[in-house]
């Protein structure tokens, strides 16, 4: 298959060389190591390895899923994908411009000292050349579309709410039209109601503009609602993937079978079906199913 050069080479990037053409990330045999502090002078200085030959790829538009316990290496993986992990081995092929990023704490993710406008407005002032009203204009459709009213524009993120909060993060991170997202634990720290809408939402967007999406969390559940292929990592490495229809009700690895027992998805024949009905990957998808299991 043809081969179109990384637009990309990453901060530290090992590799320039070439992405299959329809893959907006790949990511090969990727190793990192933290350094452990010397507790004593003359002690050895230790290193820790978090992940072990990572190696997977994203087709554009779609999202892949990546799930595992807390701990196992996820946010070091996303840290590696946004440049931010300066020191590693294996390589990494990146053909978005700019992959963004929606974190886990819509709290602190945020500049408590400026409103939601100004905030909006930053990536644009930064990377464009669009007047102050035209980015004014962006700031407000972007609102629209993550759901929130205009008259947001002007409030402070403490006058917020969670949800709120999590949509004006989505909208920031969007501002600049990236083709890749790379979101870490976007729903862990809301409520599930409030997850559930926030699914919604990515599922909606992601389809709208055709997003490639890294999607990661450590809940199986969440996880499925998004994703059409997804990853397990166990300790720093990938022990299975596939599709998620696959993963979920056919599971090869143990480790795999272990998490879907304790998120109490073992044994269920059919997959969670929703209102939102055969309509692609997400849309809800198992939704209902959690708000019950949540009950
Ligand atoms: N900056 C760091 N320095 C040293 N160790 C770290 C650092 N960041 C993460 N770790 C360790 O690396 C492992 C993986 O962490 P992390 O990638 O945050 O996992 P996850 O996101 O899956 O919870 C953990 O053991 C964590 O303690
Ligand atoms: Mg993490």
């Amino acid at each position: 298959m043809k081969r179109t050069q990384a637009k990309n080479p990453l901060p530290g990037s090992p590799s320039q060389s070439c992405l299959l053409q329809d893959h907006i990330l790949e990511v090969e045999d990727l190793c990192v190591s933290y350094e452990r502090q010397k507790s004593r002078l003359f002690e050895k200085e230790e290193s820790m390895q978090v992940l072990h030959d990572v190696s997977f790829f994203i087709r554009k538009g779609e999202v892949l899923g990546l799930v595992g316990e807390s701990g196992c290496g996820k946010s070091t993986l996303s840290r590696a994908i946004l440049g931010l992990q300066p020191r590693y081995e294996g390589a990494i092929r990146c053909a978005a411009a700019r992959p963004q990023m929606v974190f886990q704490d819509p709290y602190s993710s945020l500049n408590p000292a400026k409103r939601v406008g100004w905030i909006l407005e930053e990536p644009l002032k930064l990377n464009t050349a669009l007047s102050a009203k035209e980015r004014r204009q962006r700031a407000l459709a972007m609102l629209e579309r993550v759901g929130l009213e205009e008259k947001i524009v002007d409030r402070f993120p403490r006058q917020l709410s969670g949800g709120q909060r999590q949509r004006v993060c989505i909208a920031e991170s969007l501002m600049l039209e990236p083709s890749l997202l790379i979101a870490d634990e976007p729903v862990s720290a809301l409520d599930v109601t409030i997850q559930a809408q926030i699914l919604e939402l990515l599922s909606r967007l992601q389809k709208e503009m055709g997003l490639a999406i890294l999607f990661i969390s450590h809940d199986m559940r969440v996880v499925y609602q998004l994703s059409q292929r997804v990853m397990v990592m166990k300790e720093g490495r990938i022990v299975e993937s596939g599709d998620v229809d696959e993963v979920y009700f056919h599971p090869r690895h143990p480790y795999t079978k272990e998490l879907l027992e304790a998120a109490g998805i073992e044994g269920e024949e059919e997959r969670p079906e929703t209102d939102a009905g055969a309509d692609g990957a997400a849309a809800g998808k198992g939704t209902d199913e959690r708000r019950r299991a949540d009950a």
